[in-house]
Formats: structure tokens, sequence, C-alpha cells
């Protein structure tokens, strides 16, 4: 059978989904395509998406600025979809059209992979910092995970409550950027989930790093640069890092095994889509 998979969005046109889902097509030896449809604002969303679900695809991916606003056009939302409020995958099944989000489960299967005794321990205590999107995928999924010690950290402290609410048995503690920067090395894992550090703001970063506990790791998802200066103060001051680039794999793997029902290794994917990104 060939696959028929795609990505809405605006703008998708650099998008690395295309290029990582082809890779997983060759790498199982199976014919399809990954279609780029790109939706600007302007354009009438409940016609696009209504002429996307004729062309017969099997799924597609969401990405900016439509995961919220895909979810009235679906049939029924998987649960940690409808936690986070956001829709990154969409599949079609039985004749239903049904939401996903990998990005949580993507990003917890990345730092599985590399720091896999770290992982089995949900006593750990874990920082994000930023609470947008991204921050709200990583956190309900670790919630689910049944870690127990989650906080957050954010320039604004309304935003990092509300990410809380769901899950008030979890006591999370919200931190200012300020007060976070003080207590860094009370933390096994520190997460930098905002778009602070990336391209072209590549010497800007979220909080100081000077102080970490020993054995730490300090993550982040921005992956323009690869080695963010977040990253790279981490690493002088003692930390393991663990890069963004891999959650971008690792999302896209549970994306098409929940379209394929096959898992398909990463193995060096990581390095290629590392080169692919340095140019
Ligand atoms: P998303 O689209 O993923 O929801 P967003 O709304 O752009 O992302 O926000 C991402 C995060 O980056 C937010 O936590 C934001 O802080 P605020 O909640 O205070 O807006 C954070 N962020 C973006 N630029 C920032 C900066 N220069 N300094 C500190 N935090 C920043």
């Amino acid at each position: 059978m060939d696959y028929r998979l795609g990505l809405i969005g605006y703008p998708v046109e650099h998008s690395l989904s295309p290029w990582i889902h082809e890779s997983f097509m060759k790498q199982i030896a199976v014919k399809g395509s990954y279609t780029k449809y790109e939706i600007p604002l302007s354009d009438d969303f409940s016609k696009r998406i209504a002429n996307i679900k004729k062309e017969g695809l099997q799924g597609f991916n969401v990405t900016v600025p439509y995961k919220q606003r895909i979810i009235p056009f679906l049939d029924k939302i998987d649960s940690i979809a409808g936690e986070i409020g956001a829709v990154n995958t969409v599949s079609f099944e039985d004749g239903l059209w049904v939401g996903y989000n990998t990005d949580g489960f993507g990003y917890l299967r990345s730092l599985e992979m590399e720091f896999p005794a770290l992982m089995e321990n949900t006593a750990i205590r874990i920082l994000l910092v930023g609470a947008g999107g991204a921050c709200r995928g990583i956190y309900h999924t670790f919630a689910n995970a049944g870690f127990r010690n989650v906080d957050i950290a954010n320039r604004t402290i309304e935003k990092a409550e509300d990410i809380t609410k769901k899950h008030e048995k979890l006591n999370t503690k919200v931190f200012t950027l300020e007060e976070a920067a003080e207590r860094t090395d009370q933390y096994d894992l520190i997460i930098q989930t905002s778009s602070v550090g990336m391209k072209p703001g590549i010497e800007e970063k979220i909080i100081q790093l000077d102080r970490l506990k020993k054995g730490a790791i300090v993550s982040d998802i921005v992956y323009q640069p690869i080695k963010t200066a977040f990253l790279k103060q981490a690493k002088e001051s003692g930390a393991a890092i663990h890069f963004g680039h891999t959650m971008l794999l690792y999302q896209a793997q549970y994306a098409f095994e929940i379209w394929t029902g096959k898992r398909v290794p990463i193995d060096d994917m990581d390095k290629k889509l590392k080169l692919l990104l340095e140019g």
C-alpha cells in the first residue's frame, strides 16, 4: 500500500517533517508521499480542511498556527491531546478523523533513548522553563507518566499556573525566571521549552545556569542552532546535555506509528538531521 500523508500549517515551506517521514518510508521500503498543505490565515480554513479530507490520506500532521483550530474539525480526540488542548497529528481510523498530540511523548521518548536510567526514576526533580504550547505538552506527558516533582518557571506566572490546573495533585511549584535562576542547583533535569535562543537570537539565554546539581541533565527544545547558548553554558557548568532536534525525530516516529502501525528506528537519522540543520 502506498502511504499518503501530509502536513498543514503556515508557513510550512521549510518544515523538516517531509524529510523525516520520507526517510521513514524509505527505511521500511514502502512507497508514499508526504505533502505540505500551506494554509495562509486569509484562506477559508474549513473549506481547505474539507478538501484535504477528500484526498484519501491516512493522516496528516498539524503545525502552527492550527494545533488548536483543527480540533472542531475532528470526530475524536485522544485523552492526552484533549488534556493538552492541542493536536499535532490527525489519523483517519475506521471512517473517523482522530486527533493526537505526539510532542510530549516524542520528547520523553527522546530523553529515554539517551538517559534510560534517569527516566526510570519518577522521583527526579524537573524544572520546565517557559510556559507556551511545548511546555504544556511536555508537562502533561511527564504528569501522566507518573513524575511527581515537575516545576515550571516563566516570565508570565499566570501562564505557568494555567498549565498546572489539570494536575492539581502534582503540587507543581511555579516560579518567575528570576526565582528559578536562584534554584537551578535543585534540579536533576532542566528543560528549556521556549523559543529563546533560537536563530537569529542565538546569544540569548532564558536563565543563567552557572550553578547546577552534580549529574544534572539540561535539555533545550530549540534546534536552530543545535547547540544553543543555554546548552553551552550547561555543559560548561558540568551538566550532560540533550539536543532539541531529537524531539523532532521522536514525535515524528510516534506519528508515523499511529498512521502505519510501524515503529521505524531512528538509528543514524539523528546524525543526518544534525548535518542537515548545520547546513
Ligand atoms: P507557543 O506558540 O508554543 O504557545 P509562545 O506563546 O510564543 O509559544 O510562548 C513560548 C514561551 O516562551 C512563553 O512561555 C513565553 O513567555 P511568556 O509566557 O511570558 O510570554 C516565552 N518567551 C518568549 N520570549 C521570551 C523572552 N524573550 N524572555 C522570556 N520568555 C520568553
